[in-house]
């Protein structure tokens, strides 16, 4: 958990294209090799399309050729406003994640650069679906 991927998650979440919800999100994925991959949410204006900050981080990684992760970040705020609280991952993202990562790959909730929380998928996804064994 690195001090200075909080404050990039915060300010990558200003980068957001979110002109349906206003509530605007940033992402830092960390690999297993230690590199990063950045995600903001973006919709269209009718909310027709929304993808969330982590899933496009994730398919950032992918299309780079990573398939082992580490870390999430995560980071939402209403637009112009600091975040009133920790955004946990939608449904969606979780299952993603649990396709994609083992059970201590770590979800870490930003509300500010001080007061953030390391969880674990496991602890988001107890009972979790997966169709290999
Ligand atoms: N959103 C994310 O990007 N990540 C989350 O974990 C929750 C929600 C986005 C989707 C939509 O663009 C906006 O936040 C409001 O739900």
């Amino acid at each position: 958990m690195k001090k200075d991927l909080i404050k990039k998650t915060i300010e990558i979440s200003d980068n957001a294209f979110c002109p349906a919800t206003k509530f605007c999100v940033g992402a830092v994925l960390e690999t297993a090799d230690n590199k990063i991959y950045t995600g903001v949410n973006i919709e269209t204006p009718s909310v027709i399309f929304a993808l969330c900050a982590e899933r496009n981080a994730f398919c950032t990684a992918l299309a780079d050729g990573q398939r082992e992760f580490k870390r999430i970040y995560i980071y939402g705020h209403k637009e112009n406003e600091p975040a009133y609280r920790m955004i946990p991952p939608c449904g969606f993202c979780l299952q993603v994640m649990n396709e994609l990562c083992k059970e201590d790959f770590e979800i870490v909730l930003i509300k500010s650069e001080t007061e953030y929380e390391v969880h674990t998928l496991n602890e988001f996804l107890p009972m979790k679906f997966a169709s290999k064994k």
